[in-house]
């Protein structure tokens, strides 16, 4: 992303919700999200996946500007190349485990790869579980589920809001724990935004946002330190 802004409502109740952000995510890296209430986290994630078009400035997918797209193609790319994990899991209660999993397929009209589906499912820790629906399962194994469906086309990027906070703390750290094998073992990237210091000490690097600008990036974060530095970013 190179210096992207973004500016919602115009005239007296402009707000300017990006200010000039300019991020590189690398391949296999695991990137936190940080900064207080309104800092501009969503924007910035909504913007870098395609969901929402920055007022100025461009986002680049592996190399590839997204401003030139038409709508159709910012659907597909976003269908076809980022996974979405969201706190609220968003999965579709009438249908299976195996469904949800497999509905993005289906959206982007991609065959189902047998062994590549084996892999994720097992791999999170659900392959027992393909035959039940979303409500006989633990909000644990409904994240677990949602993660499976984001890495079923084989994303480019996983994008994560507040992907453990609905969670119990030890639950939490479990899908946290998935996301960074994720990470290592196969090399997928992912950018979460979260509140939670013991999340984002997960990360390989946390970015810090506030009042719409990245004003520091914390290299090997640990929980205490992050803690700190939002304290004095005014975060909760
Ligand atoms: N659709 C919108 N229309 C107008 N203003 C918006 C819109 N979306 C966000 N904003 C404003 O942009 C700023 C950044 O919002 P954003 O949702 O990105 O913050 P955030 O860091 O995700 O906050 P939170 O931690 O509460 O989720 C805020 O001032 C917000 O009020
Ligand atoms: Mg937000």
């Amino acid at each position: 992303m190179r210096e992207a802004t973004k500016n919602y409502g115009s005239g007296g109740n402009a707000v300017q919700a990006l200010r000039g952000i300019s991020v590189d995510l690398a391949r296999g890296s695991f990137t936190a999200v940080m900064g207080p209430s309104g800092s501009g986290k969503s924007t910035f994630l909504h913007c870098a996946a395609g969901l929402d078009r920055p007022t100025s400035g461009q986002v680049l997918l592996g190399g590839v500007p997204l401003s030139g797209m038409r709508e159709a193609e910012l659907t597909r790319l976003r269908r076809e190349r980022i996974g979405f994990v969201f706190q609220a899991y968003n999965l579709l209660p009438a249908l299976s485990v195996r469904d949800n999993i497999t509905m993005p397929l289906r959206l982007s009209g991609t065959p189902l790869d047998r062994a590549w589906f084996d892999e994720v499912t097992s791999r999170v820790g659900i392959a027992e579980k393909l035959r039940k629906r979303p409500s006989e399962l633990s909000g644990g194994q409904q994240q677990r589920v949602a993660i499976a469906r984001a890495l079923i086309n084989r994303p480019d990027l996983v994008m994560a809001d507040e992907p453990t906070g609905a969670l119990d703390s030890h639950t939490g750290q479990e899908v946290l724990r998935l996301f960074r094998e994720l990470v290592h073992d196969l090399g997928q990237t992912v950018l979460m935004v979260t509140h939670d210091p013991v999340a984002a000490s997960y990360a390989h690097s946390v970015l810090f946002l506030a009042d719409g600008r990245l004003v520091e990036r914390m290299d090997r974060p640990e929980a205490k330190t992050v803690a700190e530095r939002m304290a004095h970013f005014g975060g909760r």
